[in-house]
C-alpha cells in the first residue's frame, strides 16, 4: 500500500512543467508587427517535436499555469539585460534550426530570410 501511494505520489508531482496543453486558436501564431514581413509559427507542431517541451522556448515559465508570451519582456529595444525581440527570436528559432541540420536532420530556415519573413504585397502603381 505504501509502495501505491509512493508511485501516486511521484506521478502527481512529475506533472507540472511541460504538462500544460497549447490553448485552442493558438496552434499556429503570426507575428505580424515587424517591418520584415510576416512570420508564420506552427506553434503546435513545434511544441510536439522529438525533445522538445513548453520550456525549450518558454524558458522563464516554472509550469504553473500558461507560459506568458516573450513580448512581455522582449520588447523592440533592450530592457537592461533582457534582449530585444528580434535578437531573442533569431537565437531560439534559428539556433534551434541550425543545431537540427547540425546533426544531420530536417529542420526549419537559418538563413534565407524569406522562408521565414513573408514581405508585403507592394501595390502597383
Ligand atoms: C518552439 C518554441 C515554442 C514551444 C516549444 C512552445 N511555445 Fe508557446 N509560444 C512560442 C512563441 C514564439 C510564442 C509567441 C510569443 C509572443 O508573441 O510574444 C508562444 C506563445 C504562447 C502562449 C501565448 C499565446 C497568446 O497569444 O496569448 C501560450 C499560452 C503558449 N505559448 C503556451 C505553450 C505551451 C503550453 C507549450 C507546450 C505544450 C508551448 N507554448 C510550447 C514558442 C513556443
Ligand atoms: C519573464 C520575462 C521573459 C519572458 C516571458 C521570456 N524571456 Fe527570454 N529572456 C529574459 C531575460 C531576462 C533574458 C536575459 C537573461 C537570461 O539569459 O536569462 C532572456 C534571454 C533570452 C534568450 C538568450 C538571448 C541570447 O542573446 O543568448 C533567448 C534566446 C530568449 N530569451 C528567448 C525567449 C523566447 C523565445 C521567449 C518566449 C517563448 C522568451 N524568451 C520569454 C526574459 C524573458
Ligand atoms: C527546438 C527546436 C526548434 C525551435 C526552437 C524552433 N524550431 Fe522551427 N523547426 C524545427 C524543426 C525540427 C523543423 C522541421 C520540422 C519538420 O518539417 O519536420 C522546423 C520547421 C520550421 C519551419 C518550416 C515548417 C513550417 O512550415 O512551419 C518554420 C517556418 C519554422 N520552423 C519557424 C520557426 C520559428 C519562427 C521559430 C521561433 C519562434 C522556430 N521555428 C523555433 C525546430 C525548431
Ligand atoms: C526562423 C525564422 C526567421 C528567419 C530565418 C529570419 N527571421 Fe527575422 N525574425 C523572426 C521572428 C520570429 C522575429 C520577431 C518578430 C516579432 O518580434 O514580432 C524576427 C524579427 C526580425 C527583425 C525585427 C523587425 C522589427 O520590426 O522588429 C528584423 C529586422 C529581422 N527579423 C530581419 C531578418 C533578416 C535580415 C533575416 C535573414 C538574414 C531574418 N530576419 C531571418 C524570424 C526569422
Amino acid at each position: 500500500m505504501r509502495a501505491v501511494l509512493t508511485i501516486l505520489m511521484l506521478m502527481v508531482c512529475s506533472t507540472g512543467v511541460g504538462e500544460e496543453q497549447i490553448p485552442a486558436g493558438k496552434e499556429i501564431l503570426y507575428f505580424d508587427r515587424n517591418k520584415m514581413g510576416i512570420v508564420t509559427f506552427m506553434h503546435q507542431m513545434h511544441s510536439m517535436l522529438d525533445g522538445v517541451n513548453c520550456t525549450t522556448c518558454h524558458h522563464t515559465a516554472r509550469g504553473k499555469g500558461q507560459p506568458e508570451d516573450c513580448h512581455n519582456c522582449h520588447q523592440p529595444e533592450p530592457q537592461g539585460d533582457v534582449p530585444e525581440s528580434a535578437v531573442a527570436f533569431h537565437t531560439r528559432c534559428r539556433g534551434c534550426h541550425q543545431y537540427t541540420v547540425d546533426a544531420g536532420k530536417k529542420a526549419g530556415p537559418v538563413k534565407r530570410c524569406t522562408l521565414c519573413h513573408i514581405p508585403p504585397v507592394k501595390k502597383k502603381k
